[in-house]
């Protein structure tokens, strides 16, 4: 691995004699396999935009043989896969190979989706095939409010979704169901109403506020003050469908260029020059130098702290909440786990024996 500490963009007055570890390989591969969504979310940061020709520019669909080639040069380390970034993962042309390809590469699958097009066939497909987490992003308990954050009011079909994941998996260990609600001014109401409705049904419950990308930070988080390097940069990797990678998941319209897989390699770009660059800038706090993170402050996303509470192992950061039914843990753990510590083991042991 090249050796960076020496580079000539080192700034003399601010050495690099300590750099922080950088695994072999990313722990979390995000991969906008198919940029294209049968929504159009006003909070997302690419669909949610108004700029036609930028949504244009980034949509598209990865080449399968890209794609083998990708996840081939990744398998040794054994990455949790997240098969969209700014796309529908549903709507993934070649989705059954796709996540057969992954799957047979000892690779964990976690997808979040727009759950609308779940299909008893796509179900089983899912159960067969043991991906690992499917968590279905409701954001609502009316369709009043659904049709604010997510533009449509088929509340009933995507809840209908769940339960047909759910009763298709019946009391197999996976995947892994789950619902996210992402807090937002126009869906804060109904936050409580959602957790009651949710918490101990699925297995998994994910709140977040909502990232602006406007001011380009999540302005509901306090973080603290002494700002630290940001985790994900050490953690994830976030691929474009033309396989250009970027510094971080939030940037939809490939604001920052980090290198691309299918010119180069994924090691190659994980342990090149401009993530290693952003990591120097990160460590020694140059925030002007990487504007995209300069606002942010998602940096405090791992930061968590646990309770335990009516069944619910509850996992607190200021970025993500996580209310997980202890009689479901068992399926949560390897790199599922997203960068949490395990859960404890007394709690998994006590898991009811279906899994
Ligand atoms: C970008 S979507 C892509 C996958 C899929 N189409 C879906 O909606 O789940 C992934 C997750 O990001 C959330 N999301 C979208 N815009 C966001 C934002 N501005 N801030 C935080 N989360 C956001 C969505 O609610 C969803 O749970
Ligand atoms: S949040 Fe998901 S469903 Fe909504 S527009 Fe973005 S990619 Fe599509």
């Amino acid at each position: 691995m090249h050796d960076w500490t020496k580079a000539e963009w080192i700034d003399p007055t601010r050495p690099w004699t300590n750099p922080l570890p950088v695994p072999e390989f990313p722990e979390r591969l995000l991969v906008d396999f198919a940029t294209r969504c049968n929504l159009r979310c006003p909070m997302c940061p690419v669909w949610g935009s108004d700029d036609d020709r930028a949504i244009d520019e980034v949509k598209g669909i990865m080449d399968l043989e890209d794609a083998r080639r990708m996840l081939d040069q990744v398998m040794a380390g054994r990455p949790m896969v997240a098969p969209s970034v700014y796309g529908e993962p549903l709507l993934i042309p070649n989705l059954k190979e796709v996540f057969t390809e992954i799957k047979r590469r000892g690779m964990p699958i976690v997808a979040n989706t727009n759950g609308l097009t779940l299909t008893d066939d796509l179900a089983k497909f899912f159960v067969d095939l043991q991906v690992d987490s499917i968590m279905f992003s409701l954001d609502s308990v009316t369709k009043e409010t659904l049709q604010k954050v997510r533009g449509i009011d088929r509340l009933e079909k995507i809840e209908s979704n769940v339960f047909r994941l759910m009763r298709v998996r019946g009391d197999a260990e996976y995947p892994r169901v789950g619902v996210s609600f992402t807090i937002q001014p126009e869906n804060r109401h109904e936050l409580d109403a959602f957790i009651k409705r949710w918490v101990g049904v699925v297995d998994v419950v994910r709140t977040c506020p909502v990232f602006d990308t406007h001011e380009g930070t999540f302005t509901q988080i306090d973080a603290p003050a002494e700002r630290r390097p940001c985790p994900a940069i050490y953690k994830t990797m976030p691929v474009h469908n033309d396989g250009t990678v970027r510094l971080c998941c939030l940037d939809g319209f490939r604001a920052t260029a980090m290198g691309n897989i299918f010119e180069e390699s994924v090691p190659a770009v994980w342990h090149g020059e401009a993530l290693a660059k952003a990591r120097y800038y990160h460590e020694t706090g140059q925030w002007d130098k990487v504007p995209f993170c300069k606002p942010c402050n998602g940096w405090v996303q791992y930061d968590y702290e646990e309770e335990v509470r009516d069944g619910i192992l509850i996992r607190r950061s200021p970025q993500f909440t996580y209310y997980n039914k202890i009689d479901r843990l068992k399926n949560w753990r390897g790199s599922l786990l997203g960068g949490h510590k395990p859960p404890p083991e007394h709690l998994v042991e006590t898991s009811s024996g279906v899994l």
